[in-house]
């Protein structure tokens, strides 16, 4: 698929105030820093359509962005940065988990983790949230320009170990990308292009 047209719709914390349409939607989600907001820019092919910045906590709202005029991308803030006030946290916490519980055009969320990593108890606890509240997602490496190859696949079979082992009994689309290099993007495309056929073809006009 290719994104011929995207364009930033709104921003806001309150899931009720989301564009009200019916069309699909997919998230992305991880920890603050770990390339959301890049990701996001580097699918649609526009430098700057979402704000970010070497400094952890950039992204702080629930942000649509409409693609080819018939689907939605959005681009949360980031979970696990320590710099946020207590109850800060809690506030984002509650509209996040919000968004998730309640948005019914969520066909699915990337959960997006930073390649260098070993697995990290935030990501796993957070998958594990997804999974007993029924949200399909995927795994997302990100900043995979950062490693050399053998070091890559190391780390992403540690964390597929790791959720086999602990967690689950199969494991979810997996893509490794670079925003840096500009790769992986066609793959996250070519399967959110599957998943509109499918959502097109169950929820008929
Ligand atoms: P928050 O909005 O704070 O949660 O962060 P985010 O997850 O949206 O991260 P963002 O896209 O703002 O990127 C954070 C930093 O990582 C920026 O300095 C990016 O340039 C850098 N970065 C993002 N993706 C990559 C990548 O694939 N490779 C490299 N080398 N750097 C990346
Ligand atoms: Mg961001």
């Amino acid at each position: 698929m290719q994104v011929h047209s995207a364009t930033f719709i709104i921003s806001n914390t309150d899931v009720s105030k989301c564009p009200n349409t019916s069309i699909p939607e997919y998230a992305f989600i991880g920890r603050s820093n770990v390339g959301k907001s890049s990701l996001l820019n580097t699918i649609c092919k526009k430098k700057n359509l979402a704000k970010t910045s070497s400094r952890p906590g950039k992204t702080q709202l629930i942000n649509h962005f409409l693609i080819n005029k018939n689907w939605h991308l959005v681009d949360l803030p980031g979970f696990g940065y320590a710099r946020v006030s207590k109850t800060d946290k809690k506030k984002f916490q509650k509209f996040i988990t919000n968004y998730f519980k309640q948005r019914k055009q969520l066909v699915s969320a990337f959960l997006l983790i930073d390649i260098r990593h070993e697995p990290q108890p935030i990501d796993l606890n957070f998958m594990q949230w997804l999974g007993e509240n029924y949200i399909p997602f995927s795994i997302v490496f990100t900043k995979a320009d950062k490693l050399k190859p053998a070091a890559r696949k190391r780390n992403i079979n540690n964390y597929t170990s790791e959720m086999l082992e602990t967690q689950w009994e199969e494991l979810p689309p997996i893509f490794i990308t670079s925003s840096l290099h500009k790769t992986g993007s066609e793959e996250i495309l070519t399967y959110i292009n599957s998943l509109n056929k499918d959502f097109t073809e169950t929820n008929p006009l």
